[in-house]
């Protein structure tokens, strides 16, 4: 049986349009997931919405519909971009779902069995924006207001049922101490460790059900009160593989394909994930997730986005990028920006800036030239390999480094070191073409055994560029792959990600060039 690879994004609130923080980690997503079915394992990638808690029955309002009514029109946004946008995944969950919904009561019922759960009073502040409970000294520090939106905190006073959060917590730090890759990056490894070490209070996981207008999933031991929405939202993960089994279809997804690789998330939500989460999981006995990531933040042309700034790079801007460029070119960009870990901006000429040098001097002069070349030295076949000399040495060389490379960065979600390596390849190819001349040589008889040599090293450098250029860019690395006359043919990453695989007599077809560069 084919090894397992999971990967989740988290599940977005539906009360707000997706832009370009959703899109980025989805990328990020679908580009794991890719490159773990290209490497031949058996692939599961979950994303969703989460649909309940008091942001979405307050937007609901705003707007005069039912919070049920929102969420089935918003989730179509999400759903549409991830179209546009070729989002390979497996499966989107729904926190409305029937399916979610049972599944979570049960999970909440092995805790009250458990003796995991106890009724107690909130009394203290809450950050609606982000679903948040407050300590008193944050909110103190912040002004009674929200840090990351800036509204102003609510005052909660309710019963309220409380999970044994904070007996677990040096179990926790020892297993993140222990797993140097649970909490990736390691920056935020050590600020959750710090935080943690402050010690840690018992988590309110109830609010009433009256107060969110009866929009919540009911606490199955006392239905007045509704399972806290971020409690709701994280079990998604695993509900999603039909675990509790209930006796429904999805019943059984669980065993093949937890724990999960990795769920990306954005810096603002790793504590849920790597606190709440794994605590939860560990008082049931289920296996923690092998790792979680969080990425950075956007900001647009040097300028935080807001609600209030109305700069979000909205789902409209990404299509008329789409549209402008193409959907590979925004995917591209996105992870290639900056590293997976750490803040960037997004810009007009930064986006320009790298299509022009990477994507169409970089990648799509490589491809043009070398199908070029060998369409007039050679008729169209690709020549024989022949002995490599010292200069097609140092195109191997950085070919057999990303070959190497590739897996390591992958695991790390490292896609910034992934492409440097990619880039490596292409520029030295881009180098050893113009040290080594062979539209001069091909004017010497007498060269045409060193001609074969170079043009076969430079087909070969821009095959294996466009093979692990795939997860990022799916359909702009097939075309070129079909100017070099070469399919994958369904093979896996280990048979054809290395050098040598192009076979001598490949046709290659001149096409249109895949970066026009016409921006
Ligand atoms: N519903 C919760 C997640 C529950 S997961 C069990 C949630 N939803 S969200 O829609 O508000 O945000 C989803 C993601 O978008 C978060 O990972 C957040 O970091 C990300 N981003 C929101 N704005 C962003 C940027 N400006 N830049 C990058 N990512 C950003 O939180």
């Amino acid at each position: 049986m084919a090894k397992t690879y999971y990967v989740t994004t988290p599940i977005y609130y539906v009360n707000d349009a997706p832009h370009i923080g959703h899109s980025y980690t989805t990328i990020a997503a679908d580009v794991l997931a890719r490159y773990h079915r290209a490497a031949g394992l058996d692939v599961r990638f979950l994303t969703g919405t989460d649909e309940h808690g008091v942001k979405i029955v307050k937007a609901a309002g705003e707007k005069g519909v039912s919070p049920q009514q929102l969420a089935d029109e918003v989730v179509v946004h999400f759903q549409d971009l991830w179209d546009d946008l070729n989002i390979s995944y497996d499966d989107f969950i729904r926190t409305s779902q029937a399916r979610h919904e049972k599944r979570v009561q049960t999970l909440i019922t092995q805790l009250v069995d458990r003796d995991e759960i106890y009724l107690g009073e909130y009394e203290g502040w809450y950050d609606e924006g982000q679903e948040e409970f407050v300590t008193e000294s944050v909110a103190r520090e912040n002004d009674y207001k929200s840090p990351v939106n800036d509204e102003p905190l609510t005052r909660y006073g309710e019963p309220s049922y409380f999970f044994r959060l904070s007996k677990w917590i040096p179990w926790l730090i020892e297993h993140i101490e222990a797993n140097p890759t649970f909490v990736q990056p390691v920056a935020r490894r050590n600020e959750v460790l710090s935080k943690c070490r402050q010690g840690v209070d018992d988590l309110s996981i109830s609010r009433l059900l009256e107060k969110l207008g009866g929009w919540g999933i009911p606490m199955p031991n006392d239905p007045a009160h509704s399972v806290y929405v971020w409690i709701d939202a994280l079990s998604n993960y695993i509900t999603a593989l039909g675990m509790p089994p209930i006796g429904d279809e999805h019943d059984g997804a669980f065993e093949g394909h937890w724990p999960a690789d990795v769920h990306l998330v954005g810096k603002d939500i790793l504590w849920f994930h790597t606190v709440y989460w794994p605590c939860i999981l560990k008082s049931l006995d289920i296996p923690l997730p092998k790792g979680v990531f969080a990425h950075g933040w956007w900001t647009a042309e040097g300028r935080k986005m807001s609600k209030s700034l109305g700069n979000f790079v909205s789902a409209e801007q990404i299509r008329q990028i789409c549209s402008e460029y193409s959907r590979d070119v925004y995917r591209y960009v996105l992870l290639r920006t900056m590293a997976f870990g750490a803040d960037g901006d997004f810009s007009r000429n930064g986006l320009k800036g790298l299509y022009n040098t990477e994507l169409a001097n970089g990648v799509g002069n490589l491809l043009s030239r070398t199908v070029k070349m060998i369409g007039k030295y050679f008729d169209g076949a690709v020549p024989g390999a022949g002995q490599a000399d010292a200069d097609a040495a140092g195109v191997i060389a950085a070919a057999e480094d990303l070959v190497s490379s590739a897996g390591p960065a992958m695991a790390a979600c490292a896609f910034h070191t992934y492409l440097d390596k990619v880039m490596a390849v292409v520029d030295a190819t881009n180098r050893f073409i113009d040290a080594t001349e062979p539209f001069k040589l091909a004017k010497d008889p007498s060269q045409r055994q060193r001609l074969e040599m170079i043009l076969y090293t430079c087909g070969e450098a821009v095959r294996i560029v466009l093979v692990y250029l795939e997860p990022f860019m799916p359909e702009t690395t097939v075309r070129g792959l079909d100017q070099l006359g070469w399919q994958r043919q369904g093979r896996t990453l280990d048979e054809v990600g290395r050098w040598g695989v192009l076979p001598a007599g490949a046709g290659v077809n001149k096409g249109e060039g895949l970066f026009p560069r016409s921006v």
